[in-house]
Formats: structure tokens, C-alpha cells, sequence
């Protein structure tokens, strides 16, 4: 890789807020990188699934190819000790594991990650693995008993403890941190309520029943990591936004209070042991599909939590539009990514000390965190990408000043490694630090990706004096 980007802006990130053991990562996970999705015994997932809706995803895109991580996967580590990073975040694929959702292990799946652990291992960098990252195997959404399958059912949550056993009992001699979900929010809320994610329901109902099994799943799946793997150390990653009212009217003062409930509390109040919040619950008017039991599995203790960042939310009240009846207001001149995002590293500072003091968390990762451009590639063949660069600065500055003020922080991964398939967006939108070129596969670093190495460096060069 090329000189420093930018080695004079080292003080104004306070890289000496940062511990001398703070892991600096990247995060991919399966279905955005892997493609390969008929080899090797792998089972069709929902996201498999709902790619082939007309008008589903952009473009029609689906991550049959992807960046075809499965084979490239060397490349890739290479990509990431270059960056100089610690630590990599990536997800199991279930419907490679276990193919039916419950039933037979596909060996050749988990041998895959087998070598991918042991080829990050020989790399120096650290393997932090989500269970969960989507990709519920189709099997299981078309086994209707209750209510519409996959997560609406209890057995899923139940099924997903019994793969992840034996992913860690496979992995778990050389892989120590595990999460069990990742973003369970946007599973249950835009899979189940919205419809803008895999499975595309649009049921209050469903949506509900599906983010109980999800924190359910959750707690099980802690409970089967730590039986698979003594030592594990088992967190939960979620995605939360600080939510604004757009007046002081007390009607957009309550309808930020809803938005909170719906975005932060009903994630985080189960799971440190405060049930699920009353207010939203008459909001939501669906009866949980509660037993005995079920709160304190929920609310097993963790060794750590991973907060992933990308925006604030500003709302207004929309007492005729979908729960929980508040609306996102645009603010003029607020810069927004293209996702139509606003940008504010305000927001993970304040995120970050809200877990450590609400919610008394000993140990934080920033566990994704990130920005889409609409990058081009120069005439040099280089893509700078000026935006994400500032946009990543700002945050890690956000994450030192959350350290200053005593926010248990262990670790920050970018998201992304790679430009990958961004859901129902499809690969127009660009996350990666490296490009990836979908026609060559071709990967090159962006200036962001170099910046980012910089920073790492500086960090180590700061924490050894
Ligand atoms: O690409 C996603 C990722 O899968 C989950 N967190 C947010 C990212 C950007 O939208």
C-alpha cells in the first residue's frame, strides 16, 4: 500500500483515548461476500428467496456471485493484514451448516470456515463470528405450524441454538468471540412489518411473534456457545439510532419516545433483564408468545455487546401512517450518505454512553459502522472516496470521546471489508474500503481503506510509545 493519507489529523482523532489492545477490524458476513450459493451442499436461504420477487431488490440483483468470497477468501485475508487490522467479523452461513434449518450437518459447509478461521489465525487476525446475519434457511420459513414460519415459530429459535452448537463445537478451539444475532431489528421489524427484507411480510403480528423467537433464539444460542465452547465469549450485536423529535410539540416529543421504544428499548430492555417494554407492548396490541422461562434465557448475562452505527432519526408525529406512528422528517442541510442517510457521529458517542450507563455494559465493540458513496473510479484507477474517509474519521473520533467518558470500549470494525450486496439496494451501494470490481472481481483499495490503515498505525505507533 501507498504513503500515509493524511498523518497530520492523527491528534484530532485522540488515538491515545484508545486502549493499547483495541481491536481494529472489518465485518462482512455471509450472504453479502459469499456467492457459491449452490456449492458444496449449501440449501437455498429466504434471502436466496426473496432476490427471485420482481421488484424485490434493485436491479434484480441477488448474491449468487457476490464477491465471491468462497473462493477468494485468501485474496481477502491478504486484503485485510495490508490494511494492517486485528480482528475480522464475519457470519456463518446456516443453510451451508445445516441445510434442512434442522437435521443433517453438511460437513463440507463448515469445513469452509474451518479454513477460513485457520487462514485468518495465520494471519494474525482474530475471527469474531455471527451465528445469525439473515440467511435463515428457506426450509425453515416454509414450515408453517403457528403462525407464517421462520421466525414467527418457536422452533426456529430453538433450531438456531442447534446449529450454532455445532458450528462451535467445530470452531470454538481456535474461535473465542461469538455473537449469537446480528441486528435482530432488521429481521423483525423490515423482514416482518415493513417488508423490505427477506421474508416481506407486512404483519404487525407476525413482526412481533418474530422478534420474541429472535431474542429467544438469542438466549439459547448463548447457552449452546457456552455448552460447545467453555471460554467462549458470547455477545449480541443490534443496531440503534438516537432519535430526535422534529418540535417541541408534545405530539413529536411522544412520537420520538415511540421511535425509541421501537428502535432501542424493545431490543435492549429484554435482554438486560427488563422485559419487554409496557409502553410499546400495548402498542404493538399482539399478545408475545411468552413461557415460563423465557425472560431470564432472553437475559442471559454477556460477555460483551456490539452496537452497530450508522444515523440519527429525527421524527415527527404521524398518528396515520405505520407503527409506531412517527415519521422521519428531513432536515435541510444535514449531510446524508448515499443510503439518504444523516450523518452524525454526535449520535454513536451518545449511543455508546447510553449502553454504559443504561444498560450498565462492561464491554462494547462498534461492531459495524460505515458509509455508501456513489464512488467512481479515476482515470488513475484509484477511487477516492473523500466522504467515507471524513465520515470514518468523524466516528472514530466519536468513539474516542465515548472512551473518555468512560464508555467500555473494546473495538471498532468498518463495515465494510468490501463493496458487497447491500439487501434489498443490491450492489449499487457501496460500503467497502476496497472496491470491488463485480465484473473482474477485481479488489482495490480506496482511499478510506488507506486512511483507515493510517489510523490503525498511528494507534499502534501511539500505544507503544
Ligand atoms: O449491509 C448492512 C449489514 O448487513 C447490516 N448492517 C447494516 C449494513 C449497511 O446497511
Amino acid at each position: 500500500m501507498s504513503e500515509p493519507t493524511n498523518p497530520g489529523s492523527r491528534a484530532s482523532l485522540d488515538l491515545e483515548a484508545f486502549p493499547p489492545d483495541f481491536a481494529w477490524g472489518t465485518a462482512t458476513s455471509a450472504y453479502q461476500i459469499e456467492g457459491a450459493v449452490t456449492e458444496d451442499g449449501r440449501a437455498p436461504s429466504i434471502w436466496d428467496t426473496f432476490c427471485r420477487i420482481p421488484g424485490a431488490v434493485d436491479n434484480g440483483d441477488h448474491g449468487d456471485t457476490a464477491c465471491d468470497h468462497y473462493h477468494r477468501w485468501p485474496e481477502d485475508i491478504a486484503l485485510m493484514k495490508a490494511l494492517g487490522t486485528d480482528a475480522y467479523r464475519l457470519s456463518v452461513a446456516w443453510p451451508r451448516i445445516v441445510p434442512g434449518g434442522d437435521g443433517p450437518v453438511n460437513k463440507a459447509g463448515i469445513d469452509f470456515y474451518d479454513r477460513l478461521v485457520d487462514g485468518l489465525l495465520d494471519a494474525g487476525i482474530t475471527p469474531s463470528v455471527t451465528l445469525y446475519h439473515w440467511d435463515l434457511p428457506q426450509a425453515l420459513q416454509d414450515r408453517v405450524r403457528d403462525s407464517h414460519g421462520g421466525w414467527t415459530e418457536r422452533a426456529t429459535a430453538e433450531h438456531l441454538a442447534a446449529y450454532a452448537s455445532v458450528v462451535a463445537e467445530r470452531l470454538g478451539d481456535r474461535v473465542t468471540q461469538w455473537a449469537t444475532l446480528n441486528e435482530p431489528l432488521c429481521s423483525g421489524w423490515i423482514g416482518h412489518l415493513e417488508g423490505r427484507m427477506a421474508p416481506g411480510l407486512t404483519d404487525i403480528t407476525a413482526a412481533v411473534r418474530a422478534s420474541y423467537h429472535l431474542l429467544l433464539g438469542h438466549g439459547l444460542t448463548t447457552q449452546a456457545i457456552r455448552a460447545a465452547a467453555p471460554g467462549a465469549q458470547v455477545g449480541l450485536v443490534t443496531n440503534h439510532s438516537t432519535v430526535e423529535a422534529a418540535s417541541t410539540r408534545p405530539e413529536d416529543v411522544a412520537a420520538a419516545a415511540r421511535m425509541d421504544g421501537h428502535t432501542n428499548r424493545w431490543w435492549l430492555d429484554p435482554v438486560y433483564g427488563r422485559g419487554f417494554p409496557a409502553d410499546m407492548r400495548e402498542l404493538y396490541g399482539v399478545e408475545l408468545p411468552e413461557r415460563q422461562g423465557d425472560l431470564e434465557t432472553i437475559a442471559a448475562p454477556l460477555d460483551w455487546h456490539g452496537l452497530n452505527y450508522y444515523f440519527p432519526v429525527t421524527v415527527t408525529d404521524d398518528p396515520t401512517g405505520p407503527v409506531p406512528y412517527a415519521r422521519e422528517v428531513r432536515l435541510p442541510e444535514v449531510p446524508r450518505t448515499g443510503m439518504d442517510w444523516q450523518v452524525d457521529a454526535g449520535g454513536l458517542e451518545a449511543l455508546l454512553l447510553r449502553l454504559t450507563e443504561d444498560y450498565g455494559i462492561r464491554k462494547l465493540y462498534v461492531t459495524e459502522n460505515g458509509s455508501a458513496y456513489p464512488d467512481t473510479v479515476g482515470p488513475d484507477g484509484e477511487i477516492h472516496d473523500p466522504e467515507r474517509t471524513r465520515y470514518q474519521e468523524d466516528h472514530v473520533a466519536a468513539c474516542a470521546r465515548a472512551l473518555r467518558k468512560g464508555a467500555p470500549l473494546a473495538g471498532y470494525y468498518a463495515w465494510s471489508l468490501l463493496d458487497n450486496f447491500e439487501w434489498a439496494y443490491g450492489y449499487d451501494k457501496r460500503f467497502g474500503l476496497v472496491h470491488v470490481d463485480y465484473a473482474t472481481q477485481k479488489r482495490t483499495v480506496k482511499t478510506s481503506g488507506r486512511r483507515y490503515a493510517d489510523i490503525i498505525r498511528a494507534h499502534r505507533q501511539a500505544a507503544t510509545g
